[in-house]
């Protein structure tokens, strides 16, 4: 079987092809054939953040083009497609739009079905690309404990964060989630105050590096917020404003310094992942999950894949720990491909004109 999986839900636009052999058997094989991702990340820079009307001319003149990418890639012809699985949402409804209208076409000529995907969901999935692809029975690898359900799963992106108690593939509910800003907009508008690029979590992940042996001088404090409230939720926008406030309380040479750039970065880095580790953990313990996965653009930073690893290491947590690798975790059709998989039609097909995007999808 060969799906074709199409992703345009914010700035990224994304064609990936993903083979399964053996299909009816239990051993079945998966192999990515090819993964296109098409940033437009040099176009919002220079505005600092994203324009849906923008990115989605961008994704009307790309998709063509990345399409044709992907199937030579993969050395395929499109004929050999036999499904097409598609984000739908949550996402900008522009963007959406874009890569709907395009599968659509692509569905009438080929004849295939379309399977909607979410996104949020896929994030998840991200983490059993390859290897570990075929459930209920996933291959641990390293995992320490041979249960992976129930896991807790931390999705953070641009746009969302999320904490989602997860029972099997499919089976989801949110525990909690940011009330403002996601984890990814903080690092955006942080790097932005700063005066560093989009997207800000790389840049802020570079600059908090540098500082790694040397020691702090200008001993930067920000809040951790809601870090030890009962609940699962999280609030970011108090963290921007904190930086904004010390940055205007600063002289100008001390805001231009590479000093107070590469240590303000490195404390908003540290409040973040304190507060995402925090929360984590006590839904781990409260629901006695088996796994903790991780997903979602910022998940592909190394100093919080780090301190996750450490904490659970230093706590002897008995508990399976997963986290895509770093081009799964951001924005990528691989994973939409593999959760259209897990979604495809049994017997019918679906019906193209109830395929339609929801800007607000949730996981539930
Ligand atoms: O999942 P994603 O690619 O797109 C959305 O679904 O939103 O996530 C993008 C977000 C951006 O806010 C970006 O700044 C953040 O992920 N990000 C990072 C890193 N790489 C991307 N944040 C921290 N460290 C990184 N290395
Ligand atoms: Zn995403």
């Amino acid at each position: 079987m060969i799906i074709l999986a199409i992703e345009t839900s914010c700035d990224d636009t994304c064609i990936a092809i993903l083979e399964i052999k053996n299909q009816k058997s239990k051993v079945k094989s998966f192999e990515i054939l090819s993964n296109v991702v098409s940033s437009q990340v040099k176009l919002h820079a220079k505005y600092g953040g994203v324009y849906p009307m923008l990115a989605k001319r961008e994704h009307q003149k790309n998709l063509p083009v990345v399409f044709k990418k992907a199937l030579k890639r993969a050395k395929l012809l499109s004929g050999k497609i036999d499904l097409i699985s598609l984000t739908v949402g949550p996402g900008l409804e522009p963007c959406l739009w874009v890569g709907i209208n395009f599968a659509k076409e692509l569905a009438k000529k080929l004849k295939v079905p379309i399977i909607p995907v979410n996104h949020i969901e896929a994030h998840i999935v991200a983490n059993f690309i390859g290897e570990n692809s075929t459930p209920p029975i996933f291959k641990q690898g390293a995992g320490r404990n041979s249960k992976l359900f129930p896991a807790v799963c931390l999705i953070v992106s641009g746009g969302h964060t999320q904490l989602i108690l997860m029972t099997n593939i499919g089976k989801y509910r949110i525990l909690g989630e940011t009330r403002d800003d996601a984890a990814g907009e903080c690092f955006d508008k942080v790097a932005r105050i700063l005066g560093l690029l989009y997207p800000g979590g790389p840049a802020i992940e570079r600059q908090a590096a540098t500082l790694n042996l040397k020691p702090l001088t200008l001993n930067l404090r920000l809040p951790r917020p809601m870090i030890y409230q009962k609940n699962y939720d999280f609030s970011f926008s108090g963290l921007k404003t904190a930086v904004l406030y010390d940055f205007k309380n600063r002289s100008p040479e001390i805001r231009k310094s590479k000093n107070y750039i590469r240590e303000m970065a490195k404390e908003i880095q540290r409040a973040v992942i304190d507060v995402l580790i925090q929360k984590t953990l006590k839904a781990t313990k409260e629901y006695k999950a088996k796994s903790i996965i991780l997903g979602g653009g910022v998940t592909a930073n190394n100093e919080l894949r780090k301190q996750f690893q450490l904490t659970i290491s230093n706590q002897q947590l008995t508990i399976n720990f997963l986290v895509p690798p770093k081009i799964y975790c951001t924005d990528n059709a691989a994973m939409i491909a593999l959760t259209g998989y897990f979604h495809r039609p049994q017997k019918e097909q679906y019906n193209l004109e109830k395929i339609k995007s929801n800007a607000n999808l949730r996981l539930e």
